[in-house]
Parts: C-alpha cells; sequence; structure tokens
C-alpha cells in the first residue's frame, strides 16, 4: 500500500495501534511506500513525512522494517532515487494508496499543473503547501520535495481520497464536482475505476450530489 502523511490520516493511524495490540490487524505481510517527503530540511523536522509517518503509525505497528519504502531526498543522484522508487512500487504493485487532499487539490506533491502522466520525481511546492508546512510545525523555509507521481498511483488497485473539515469543503467540490483538470491534480482520479472519496460531513456541505 501507498500511504499519506498530514493531519487527515492521523486519526485512522490512532487506531491501528491498540488495533495491532489486540491481535484485530496486522501489517506483519504487508509492505508501505510513503506517498512523498520534503527535500531541503533536517531529517528530524516534524514536517518530514517519515518522521510523521514513523510517530504517528509506524512506531505503532508490527510492520516488518524492510518493508518499509521511503523517497530519501538526501540520496546523491535525485533522478536515479526517483526512477528506483517508481520501479519499486510498479515490481511490487499498489494494492490500496490513501490520500489527503491539499487545500489546493494536489495529492501527494502533485501541486496544480500535474498530469495524468506525471511520473515519480522532484517537484516544486507551491505556496498553499509551504503555508502546510508551517502549520505542521515544521521548518517551511524548503521550495522542494519528492513524490510519486499520478501515473503511478493510477496503477494502483484502489485509491481512497479521505477529506476532513469545513477547510475542505469547496477543494472537494471543485475536485468532484467541477472539471477533471490538472489544476486541480486529485480530480484526475475520477478517471480511475476503482477509486473512492470518504468525505466528512463538514468537508460535504457544498457537494450537490
Ligand atoms: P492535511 O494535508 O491532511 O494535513 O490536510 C493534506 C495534503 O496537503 O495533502
Amino acid at each position: 500500500m501507498c500511504l499519506p502523511t498530514g493531519n487527515t490520516p492521523r486519526p485512522m493511524y490512532v487506531e491501528m495501534g491498540p488495533a495491532v495490540a489486540d491481535d484485530r490487524l496486522s501489517f506483519g505481510t504487508a509492505t508501505v511506500f510513503l506517498l512523498d517527503e520534503f527535500g531541503g530540511i533536517p531529517e528530524d523536522d516534524p514536517a518530514r513525512c517519515a518522521e510523521a509517518l514513523q510517530r504517528d503509525l509506524l512506531d505503532h505497528i508490527d510492520l516488518p522494517a524492510d518493508n518499509f519504502h521511503r523517497l530519501d531526498p538526501e540520496a546523491e543522484d535525485l533522478d536515479a532515487e526517483v526512477a528506483d522508487y517508481r520501479a519499486r512500487v510498479l515490481a511490487a504493485g499498489l494494492d490500496l494508496t490513501i490520500l489527503g487532499l491539499g487545500p489546493n487539490g494536489h495529492i501527494g506533491l502533485n501541486e496544480p499543473g500535474s498530469t495524468a502522466d506525471s511520473v515519480t520525481r522532484r517537484a516544486l511546492l507551491h505556496p498553499e503547501t509551504k503555508a502546510s508546512m508551517a502549520a505542521y510545525g515544521g521548518d517551511s523555509s524548503t521550495d522542494w520535495g519528492l513524490t510519486l507521481g499520478i501515473d503511478e498511483i493510477m496503477t494502483s488497485h484502489e485509491v481512497w481520497l479521505i477529506v476532513t473539515g469545513t477547510a475542505k469543503a469547496q477543494i472537494v467540490h471543485e475536485v468532484l464536482e467541477g472539471p477533471i483538470t490538472p489544476d486541480r491534480p486529485a480530480s484526475l482520479l475520477r478517471d480511475h475505476p476503482n477509486a473512492r472519496a470518504l468525505v466528512d460531513e463538514a468537508a460535504a456541505v457544498h457537494l450537490n450530489r
């Protein structure tokens, strides 16, 4: 599976540790790929995605360490790093990809303008994404990160887009009910045969259907 970080998945992750402790859930045979990562900030910065997933989920579940894959922004050769990540994802095959929704419609660091054929790559951060980094209590001085592309996300057997809270009401309306466009990258998921949006009532207030 491919997993995101951010505020959205945290309540779900909080449920998983106790479920593993009670033998209701196991990640013993799972493989996890992290969706994205910020570059240009220290590895232990609270905004770093691997750090956040470690803290919110991995410290509390039984995923074997070798089964966790992440994009490494400290790699000397970033072109080789992203090509290798794409190859590892495609070789493993994604059964499930879970995504949050950015305030600008991004998924991962596939910012507005990302097309359906965009692959795993180094991406420039949109100003709204930098603002979220500050909100995570992190260093928002960087302007880049590494992300799984829309192309690899679309290979996933199943995709869940999770959207919560009033602040996402307008963007989730645009993504689900506006045009399918790279200007709102999450809207491209509507072309996926097995994608679903899980939207709480607060985020759903502007949905017409
Ligand atoms: P959030 O971030 O879950 O913290 O709202 C989602 C995103 O920006 O992708």
